[in-house]
């Protein structure tokens, strides 16, 4: 068993809209053997368009698909990359993924540097600790210069860096990237198909001024040299601590650099690690199989109630038609048909082991964040919900079907696909998103799946957090003198609404006893 779960790399590839991930993501499957030619993975990313031709069914499967899960075996590991949702609209979804990964690969466009979403995933996977390697892509292209980039991953991801490869130049001028660890050049020719082959270059040899050209040859070793000297030797149990992130350059569509980027992704990155619940920690080693769901697809087929549930394996071994304890519903369940997905295709699986993905057929019994486990009353931690940043109330728009309506709403938050809220002066529910998209899907979802019209009104509102204080009457003061901007989140929690940064920023000078916090996880 142990075997089993030491070969598991469990990680997702992460980065800002349009830096490479897709393409990257594509050339390790190449690698894996799980695809033959490049360009056969889809793009999962919508595309922007008008919003009306945007809602025809064959998008809205596109998003269905988001979360899924490619495996392969690559050397003596077992490799499982998380994809996660290319529209930034569904960021929350995304951040929820890293919640079930042990790893993460971030990919940089060398041209644009550290970018929005590139900062919000960086600070999820601080908040855990989750180590990270950055992949500098599209080197193809005319980069920024690699010292600044350097110390603009550095100072606007918050974390050190080390680089483990160096680029020779960039754009038109791109020779390759020199391996500072294997001490080998790799050429670059560009092709999305071959690999290259790698030379060793003894750089202080006058082969490396044959190979690159006399000029390039001196930079090349004055900047390795200033690299030795600025950086600290690389140590994988930094990187492991989530304090120093190794840094690769390439091009992931020339099939450039991505081959030393994954073998030393298998070698350094870890092995499924320990996931805390309520009670306890979990050890991934441990005989008995504990999971929990940390994301649930939309509806495939409307005419079926078909979500597949995924479940990440924290320990054990997962077993096909073994009865397992949900935790929440305080019963057993048996799954007859669970399963794995490769890249375009979905397999039953017999057996799955802690750090693998599972897929579970899904009716309705399950909600993100629920834990199975062989019999053990656990519960693994809440997933984080970050404070949404558009607001909207939901009304019924057919008083015929406010059963439906009401039911749809609950599924679809059971779901995570946005947040819930109820004003608690007038009661009328709040849905908070990070993107506008989310209300469409909504709004379409509840249409087409639960038979129930809605309808949005909006709602200028800046933030909502949740509060909390070990001074109950200064909690109960602030709530009489916010009573119209205080709301419940589902699991009833107090949430306060602010409209405005200025209002946000008084009431945290006013009430110096009250935390405010923008993730639900405290
Ligand atoms: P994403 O999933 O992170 O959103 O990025 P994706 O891989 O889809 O890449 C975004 C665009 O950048 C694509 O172009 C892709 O071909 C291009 N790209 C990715 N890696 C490199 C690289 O190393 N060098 C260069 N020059 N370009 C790269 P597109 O025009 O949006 O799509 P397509 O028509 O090429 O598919």
């Amino acid at each position: 068993m142990n075997n089993e779960i030491e070969r598991r790399r469990t990680f997702a590839i992460v980065a800002h809209p349009d830096a490479g991930k897709t393409s990257l993501t594509e050339k390790f499957l190449l690698f894996g053997g799980q695809i033959q030619v490049a360009g056969a993975v889809k793009s999962n990313k919508i595309k922007k368009t008008a919003t009306s031709d945007w809602m025809d069914i064959e998008k809205q499967r596109g998003i269905s698909v988001t979360t899924s899960v490619m495996e392969f075996d690559y050397r003596d590991y077992k490799v499982n990359i998380l994809d996660t949702p290319g529209h930034q609209d569904f960021a929350e979804d995304t951040y929820r993924t890293l919640t079930a990964v042990d790893s993460v690969i971030i990919v940089v466009d060398g041209a644009k540097g550290v970018e929005t979403q590139t900062r919000k995933l960086m600070e999820v996977c601080r908040m855990r600790n989750t180590p990270v390697i950055i992949f500098v892509n599209k080197m193809d292209r005319e980069a920024k210069d690699p010292f600044d980039l350097m110390d603009e991953l550095e100072e606007e991801l918050v974390i050190q860096v080390r680089p483990l490869t160096w680029p020779i130049e960039s754009g038109p001028r791109f020779k390759g990237v020199y391996n500072i660890y294997e001490h080998n050049l790799n050429l670059f020719q560009p092709s999305k198909q071959v690999v290259t082959e790698k030379v060793q270059v003894d750089i202080q040899t006058k082969e490396l001024d044959d190979r690159i050209g006399t000029a390039l040859a001196d930079k090349l070793r004055g900047e390795l040299e200033l690299i030795e000297g600025v950086y600290p030797t690389f140590n994988v149990d930094d990187y492991l601590k989530g304090e120093v992130a190794p840094v690769f350059f390439g091009s992931a569509l020339n099939n450039f650099g991505v081959e030393e980027l994954l073998n030393c992704f298998v070698e350094i990155a870890p092995s499924p690690r320990p996931v805390q619940a309520e009670e306890r920690t979990v050890q991934p080693d441990e005989s008995k199989f504990t999971g929990f769901i940390f994301k649930i697809t939309a509806n495939i087929d409307p005419n079926h109630r078909s979500c597949i549930a995924f479940c990440k394996v924290c320990s054990g071994k997962f077993s096909r038609n073994v009865p397992y304890y949900h935790v929440r519903h305080d019963k057993t369940m048996r799954f007859s048909s669970p399963t794995q997905f490769m890249a375009q295709r979905k397999t039953t699986v017999d057996e799955a082991w802690a750090g693998d993905i599972i897929g579970l057929p899904d009716n309705g019994t399950f909600k993100i964040g629920d834990t199975l486990t062989e019999g053990e009353h656990l519960h693994f931690r809440g997933l984080p919900s970050f404070s949404p940043e558009m607001f909207k109330y939901i009304e019924n728009a057919d008083p015929m079907k406010q059963k439906q309506l009401a039911k749809g709403i609950d599924q679809l938050m059971d779901e995570g696909v946005a947040q819930l809220f109820v004003n608690q002066f007038n009661g009328r529910k709040i849905i908070g998103t990070v993107g506008q998209l989310q209300f469409e899907v909504i709004q379409y979802r509840l249409e087409h799946e639960y038979n129930a019209k809605c309808r949005w009104e909006p709602l200028s509102l800046y933030k909502a957090c949740w509060i909390e204080s070990d001074d109950p009457a200064e909690l109960e003061a602030f709530k009489k003198r916010k009573y119209q901007y205080m709301a419940k989140d589902r699991e009833g929690r107090d949430v306060f609404l602010a409209d405005s940064g200025y209002v946000l920023q008084m009431a945290q000078t006013d009430f110096k006893h009250i935390k405010f916090h923008f993730t639900s996880e405290f």
